[in-house]
């Protein structure tokens, strides 16, 4: 399995801290309201599992499932939901949790199909940005760590659905995909 792997990006003690910070400041500002938590699956529920242990007021949670790359390491626009959420979202503050936003065509729509359903707001929560690729103007409310234009795997990233369980974030080697 290491032998896919270039290098480490981001330890697993980094990202652990980044996301204590995360769960801090979203418990502050929202105290007293309603806040439920969209996890994007499948690569976000690493984050979500960690976020959600440092956030200290009540939650409920839901998931989406879309899909994004298939087995290609660049993005192809088109986004597919296939699991959708089960709760009713028109009295609650949403944020959806993702674990990666690159060119930002998934969280996009996302926030779109979400907004549409009348919630009371609607932000975004990513662990990592890589804002080199971007073709939208999305706004990332919560962001964990920018990273460089790389394809990285593992804290719940895939490369055709392997490397999620890798706890550090790790930088493919580029012999394991055609560029
Ligand atoms: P976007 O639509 O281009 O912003 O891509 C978002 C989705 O693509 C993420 O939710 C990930 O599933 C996937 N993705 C983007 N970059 C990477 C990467 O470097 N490694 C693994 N998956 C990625």
């Amino acid at each position: 399995m290491m032998s896919n792997v270039r290098e480490i990006l981001i330890t697993r003690e980094e990202l652990n801290k980044k996301v204590k910070e995360l769960g801090a400041i979203i418990s502050k500002d929202y105290k007293g309201q309603e806040l439920m938590l969209i996890g994007v699956l499948k690569g976000g529920f690493v984050f979500l599992a960690d976020l959600i242990r440092e956030i200290t007021i009540d939650i409920d949670l839901d998931f989406m499932s879309v899909s994004s790359y298939g087995s290609s390491t660049k993005s192809s626009g088109v986004v597919r939901i296939i699991k959708d959420i089960e709760t009713n979202i028109q009295e609650k503050h949403i944020l959806i949790v993702e674990d990666i936003v690159d060119t930002g065509l998934t969280i996009n729509y996302l926030k779109g199909i979400i907004m549409a359903r009348g919630p009371k707001s609607v932000k975004v929560c990513a662990m990592l940005d890589k804002p080199s690729k971007r073709k939208t103007n999305i706004e990332l409310d919560y962001k964990g760590i920018e990273i460089p234009d790389e394809f990285v795997i593992g804290y719940g990233l895939d490369y055709d659905g392997k490397f999620r369980n890798l706890p550090d974030l790790c930088i493919l080697d580029s012999v394991a995909y055609q560029k």
